[in-house]
């Protein structure tokens, strides 16, 4: 949209701020770095934001089911998935102001101020980029966050606020697989709020420490199953239909790019088309050890071009774990599989352990070799274990039992907030039929996240009738969607506070009304005004709020 909002957020977030967006939160005691709350017109985006997800990944599918768990869980659940030894950031302090700050960040705050780094003297790169002293040396921090369940202090008791929605999928998948009746290639998807403990959360909202998400975790089955059960594995090589019904013989990398396909429809629906995102397919020595693949989907914010969601491969990491962890087995059983692997010989076995065993190998040395940056070969003892790691797989497999794979699409609503309300944002240049310059501030949302769909006046607040009218058309589509009602100020003025809210169209009832029951519908975009009957009215606006 226009130059504004791409150079810099401050005239969005004063709008913002004016419109009851987003404001600070606690902003009477000062504030928490961190921490946002969302207005009148920020809570409507944000539940359409998320009416939206849901709508378009739970409930228009068949194979997606949901779950809304708690955010405290069991801190079991924290060490299973390796968050409770690795989910830290690297911290640094100055040892003359004191300021905390991310290690990997210095350079960003120094380039923020716009500042030089000062030459390296002491064992650390960077000299605190807010006072020039001294920095600590850098140091893991948890991002977790810390409570006591119930009321004594101890260790014992410790639990913490979840830093994602994901690990509550995984830990109750078995219950959703036995009560949703869905098999194997399927889905579950929660969306709530998580947090994370960040050192330096910047960006406005973008990198809260109080954050919701939007999850889904898709099993699928392991190649390995795939190939038993159909006699091959369809690859992106051979250019299947990611448009059209997913299909059985899909191995993971093509469930993967149909889910990114899928992610950029639901971009595209809620006002972000592809030309506004980039794709980044993560490079193989990026990639955390147990994905196989990730994209994300960047998008070019003011503050630079940052992540907005993540398509991942994550294998059978997360489940393996909890089954390692909980020793609770967390395996599905697939009869058809396993009728399928009946039809099999004992020879035609033993040669389908010996291929995932070579398989297995030159993959694991693949992913360590693009992380060293240098050809690495299994040692012997490593080299065993995996075979014999693969031989039980393929016999679980035989019996039709397996841990499903998962493609984790993540996203965050409010980083989609904000794009969304980047992208809206414009300051437009307009010259009236005599030649005067005007600027109005538009929102050019999507009609279906739009906070307000209709606002409807009255234009003259005095006439009774067009009062009456007006208010009975204000009532009856109100039940339908959030709806605003104006008479105050002249009805230009009017307009431009729906524009300023986003609000695709308004209604004004005229002297015309009372006549006929025809009303002006001012479209906020084009800022055309067309005449039309409730009934064309509501065909239209069903018709934009459709997925
Ligand atoms: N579950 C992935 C994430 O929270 O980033």
């Amino acid at each position: 949209m226009a130059e504004v909002n791409k150079s810099s957020l401050d005239p969005l977030s004063a709008l913002c701020k004016r419109r009851g967006f987003i404001f600070h939160s606690s902003e009477i005691y000062g504030g928490m770095p961190g921490f946002w709350d969302y207005g009148p017109l920020g809570c409507e985006l944000k539940r359409n934001v998320k009416d939206a997800w849901w709508q378009f990944t739970v409930r228009s599918r068949e194979d997606v089911a949901g779950l809304d768990a708690t955010i405290i869980m069991h801190p079991k659940i924290w060490k299973a998935s390796g968050h409770l030894d690795t989910f830290s950031d690297p911290m640094t302090m100055c040892k003359d102001c004191k300021k905390l700050m991310r290690s990997d960040q210095i350079a960003d705050i120094l380039a923020d101020q716009k500042k030089k780094p000062q030459p390296k003297i002491t064992g650390s790169d960077f000299f605190c980029p807010y006072c020039g002293g001294e920095l600590t040396e850098p140091k893991p921090f948890n991002l977790m966050f810390k409570t006591v369940v119930g009321p004594i202090d101890d260790p014992q008791n410790v639990a913490y606020l979840r830093p994602e929605t994901a690990q509550a999928i995984f830990a109750q998948f078995l219950n959703v697989t036995a009560t949703s009746r869905m098999a194997v290639p399927y889905g579950i998807a929660q969306m709530g709020k998580s947090f994370r403990n960040e050192v330096t959360p910047r960006n406005y909202t973008f990198r809260s420490r109080e954050f919701e998400q939007m999850e889904l975790e898709f099993f699928i089955r392991p190649d390995e199953a795939v190939e038993l059960q159909y006699g091959k594995v369809v690859t992106l090589a051979d250019n299947p239909d990611l448009n059209g019904p997913v299909q059985d013989d899909w191995g993971w990398e093509v469930w993967h790019k149909y889910w990114v396909e899928q992610r950029k429809k639901f971009l595209a629906a809620v006002g972000l088309p592809p030309s506004t995102f980039v794709e980044y397919w993560q490079k193989p020595d990026e990639l955390a050890h147990y994905a196989r693949a990730c994209v994300d989907i960047e998008y070019d914010f003011p503050f630079g071009r940052q992540e907005l969601e993540g398509i991942a491969a994550r294998s059978d990491f997360d489940l393996t774990q909890h089954q390692l962890h909980s020793k609770v087995p967390q395996t599905v059983f697939d009869d058809p599989l396993k009728q399928a692997c009946k039809k099999l010989s004992d020879a035609e076995k033993d040669a389908f352990i010996a291929k995932t065993r070579t398989e297995w190998i030159a993959r694991r040395e693949k992913t360590l070799s693009a992380k060293a940056g240098k050809p690495v070969v299994l040692d012997e003892a490593d080299s065993a274990a995996l075979a014999a790691n693969a031989e039980a797989f393929c016999r679980n497999l035989f019996e039709g039992k397996y841990v499903p794979h998962v493609i984790e699409p993540s996203a965050g609503v409010d980083r989609l907030m904000l794009a969304l309300l980047c992208e809206a944002y414009e300051e437009e240049k307009l010259t009236d039929e005599k030649g005067k310059e005007d600027v109005r501030t538009v929102l050019h949302f999507s009609p279906k996240v739009a906070p307000i769909k209709v606002a409807i006046f009255p234009l003259i607040k005095k006439d009774p009738d067009q009062d009456r009218i007006a208010r009975e058309i204000f009532n009856k589509l109100r039940k339908k969607v959030n709806c605003q009602w104006d008479v105050s100020g002249a009805i230009g003025r009017r307009y431009r506070r729906q524009d300023e809210a986003g609000t695709p169209w308004c209604i004004t009832v005229d002297a015309q009304t009372v006549q006929d029951g025809t009303f002006t519908v001012r479209e906020r975009d084009s800022m055309r005004q067309t005449r039309m009957n409730y009934g064309e009215f509501l065909a239209m606006m069903y018709e934009a709020l459709e997925f």
